[in-house]
């Protein structure tokens, strides 16, 4: 106080003594001196960041400019891809094994669509369930209904009996569209499906076949196909449609526990996905690939709309492999390629090739390179640029990183913290409840300081909105409320990040999988990452379980050896030199193969109910890690009961 007076003193002796323009000149240099002396890290970190900060806000504000245009166009999507055909209707705009579907046929196939659909009684409002494979005319099968104002979920080829009645029924589904090859899956669960539900039967054909076909099927089941090789396409209009705020897709959200849940994707937020990664690193003429599946978000609206919205040519495959994951980029020629999840682990683990190399591709883009094969990746692949981000299907925060910066899945500006509408607040990392401070509010994570991933909600704006389940119980689950002001809200994304102290923001947990043993928080994912990279790429999934009268849970991994070559001593001693004494797991379980969702997520709540107990573990052998010598030794009945009245000690 007394100083700040001394300061103000200062300057008006100054200014009565030499007048107004040296009074000026002091206490800016004075002002910058403070900011230099006081602050100079700051300074420093906002220097380094402040060129990646002004690239997201120009990425950021074209963002903007579109959902602003599309808003008053009140467009959907249909009418959306129409102006993209009117561009280029001769342009690839999907390649499918030898298929080549132009701009102008992916319309015209959706406008069948729309008039044989129409046709069988399909109108504004209906919700029309797609469980068909990838292929070029999966897109326009979903444009088409959208032509008529309807809703499509989008429903999991590889969900069958419980779980896939449980997906038709979320929805309300009027009308199910299946691909002929699960119509066995169909049939086994018919008698429990609602016979209001109308079925229709698709085959995947190529285009302009040369013999269309005319006999419908007799069983009941009305034969799509039959019916769009013979219905001449609808006149092009507009959409009858709810606008650009309306619904348009159902996308089930794949959790590792639990049945699949439905989130609502409207036009809006489908653009806004669609552009968020456009703007990054993307341009018209870039050829995608993506081997991923086409009923979630990753595939059927990140990469699908880089053609429906911005005119990209984009390469779809039935399936992903690893070994044709580059193969294919260099015979269709691609520029940028999608991946997700574990698969440039797979990739990655393929026998070194000249292929390697030969190809076009600049950009990668997806979510889950994680940060222990990042650097590896990009040597071996000669990839240019990778853009990570980071996105909740049913959320709103979204994050990516700009840059390239390895191992970081997005930012938070150090210098406007607040333009961007997303934080990391303090949680109890086991349980997932934010920590609240006296006021019932939220508090900020400090840089370095684990916590939980949210995205503030303000609705009617396509950036920030949150549109939740179609199950509204579920919905309010993930809102977080008096997060910042008494009254606000926000989506809880259930992800443990971390920032550095230049806002670049890591990837560490989900809540729930995070456990703690000896005083420490375990982050699994980064355990998984870890192993996996010392044997070999194999599969590994890491999850803490309970040990009778000892405090916290004990780490356990489960890891692939389907070739009996897995050497127990050698992982020992790795794990010892990679990883801190309580992150090394304590028990292991050696498998043959791993359940994975269809995102190569892991399923990891039986493996922790079956626990280390070899009564509840059939077929595979357990290890338990012996604290003298350092060394994975079996696990029998025996030892269990040792364990578990503490003889063996862990
Ligand atoms: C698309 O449909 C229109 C109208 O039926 C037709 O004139 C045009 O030739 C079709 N284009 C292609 C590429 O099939
Ligand atoms: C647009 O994409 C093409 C194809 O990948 C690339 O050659 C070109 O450099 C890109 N243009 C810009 C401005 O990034
Ligand atoms: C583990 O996380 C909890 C909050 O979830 C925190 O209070 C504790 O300090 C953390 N422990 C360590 C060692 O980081
Ligand atoms: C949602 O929650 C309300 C009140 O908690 C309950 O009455 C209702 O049955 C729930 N609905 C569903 C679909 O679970
Ligand atoms: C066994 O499989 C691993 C990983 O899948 C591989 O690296 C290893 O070379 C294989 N070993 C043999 C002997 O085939």
């Amino acid at each position: 106080m007394i100083a700040l007076l001394g300061v103000v003193a200062a300057i008006i002796a100054v200014w009565l003594y030499f007048g107004f323009l040296e009074t000026l000149l002091v206490t800016s240099i004075l002002g910058i001196l403070y900011v230099l002396v006081f602050h100079s890290r700051w300074c420093y970190i906002a220097i380094k960041t402040a060129p990646r900060d002004l690239r997201a806000l120009w990425c950021y504000l074209k963002i903007l400019i579109m959902t602003r245009r599309l808003t008053k166009k009140d467009w959907t999507l249909p009418d959306i891809f129409h102006e993209t055909v009117q561009k280029h209707p001769d342009k690839p705009c999907f390649l499918f094994q030898n298929e080549v579907w132009t701009f102008e046929e992916v319309e015209n196939y959706s406008l069948r669509v729309s008039a044989v659909l129409k046709s069988l009684g399909v109108k504004k409002g209906d919700i029309v369930g797609l469980l068909v494979n990838n292929c070029a005319q999966m897109p326009a099968l979903w444009l088409g209904n959208a032509r008529l104002g309807g809703i499509t979920p989008l429903i999991n080829t590889n969900q069958r009996g419980k779980a896939l009645i449980h997906s038709i029924n979320v929805a309300k589904c009027d009308v199910l569209i299946f691909s002929d090859e699960y119509e066995s899956a169909i049939q086994d669960i018919s008698s429990e499906l609602s016979s209001l539900i109308k079925l229709f039967k698709f085959t995947h054909r190529p285009l302009n076949p040369s013999n269309p076909v005319t006999k419908a099927s007799g069983d009941g089941i009305t034969d799509l196909t039959s019916l769009l090789e013979n219905t001449p396409p609808m006149p092009w209009a507009l959409a009858d449609a709810n606008g650009f705020q309306g619904k348009l897709l159902y996308i089930y959200t794949s959790g590792t526990t639990g049945l699949p849940k439905a989130a609502v994707i409207s036009n809006s937020r489908y653009v806004f996905m669609a552009c968020g990664l456009h703007h990054m690193r993307l341009n018209s003429s870039d050829v995608v690939y993506c081997p991923l599946p086409l009923y979630h978000t990753a595939g059927g609206v990140v990469s699908v709309g880089q053609a429906l919205v911005f005119g990209c040519t984009v390469i779809l495959k039935p399936k992903f492999s690893a070994s044709q994951y580059f193969p294919d980029c260099a015979k269709y020629k691609a520029t940028a390629a999608h991946y997700i999840g574990e698969m440039c682990r797979y990739v990655l683990a393929t026998p070194p090739s000249p292929a390697d190399k030969q190809h076009s591709v600049r950009v990668v883009y997806g979510n889950g390179l994680r940060p222990q094969i990042w650097t590896e990746f990009v040597t071996r692949f000669n990839i240019k640029y990778v853009t990570e981000f980071y996105g909740a299907t049913e959320g709103n925060a979204n994050i990516a990183n700009t840059d390239g910066t390895p191992g970081a899945i997005g930012f938070v500006s150090r210098i406007f913290p607040k333009i961007y509408p997303i934080a990391i607040i303090k949680v109890d990392q086991e349980t997932g409840e934010p920590i609240r401070d006296s006021h019932g509010l939220c508090q900020l994570a400090q840089a370095n300081e684990p916590g939980v991933f949210i995205g503030k909600i303000s609705p009617n704006n396509p950036t920030r909105e949150y549109l939740g389940y179609v199950d509204k119980n579920a919905s309010e689950k993930k809102i977080v409320r008096n997060v910042f002001t008494q009254g606000d809200s926000a989506f809880i994304s259930g992800d443990i990040l971390v920032a550095d102290e230049f806002g670049y923001l890591y990837f560490r947990d989900r809540t729930g999988d995070t456990f703690r043993w000896r005083g420490e928080n375990v982050s699994t994912s980064e355990v998984e990452a870890v192993i996996s990279n010392i044997a070999d790429q194999r599969d590994a999934v890491v999850y803490g379980v309970l040990v009778p009268n000892i405090e916290g849970r004990a780490g356990m991994c489960g890891i692939v050896d389907d070739n009996n070559s897995l050497d127990l001593d050698k992982l020992a001693k790795d794990l010892a030199r990679d990883l801190p004494p309580y992150a090394r797991p304590v028990f292991l379980r050696v498998m043959t193969s791993l359940d994975m969702t269809g995102t190569f997520k892991m399923k990891k709540t039986d493996l922790q109910k079956e626990g280390f107990d070899p009564s509840m573990v059939k077929g595979d052998k357990l290890y338990y890690l012996d604290l003298k010598n350092g060394k994975y030794l079996s696990l029998g009945p025996e030892e269990f009961q040792r364990i578990s009245n503490g003889q063996i000690r862990l």
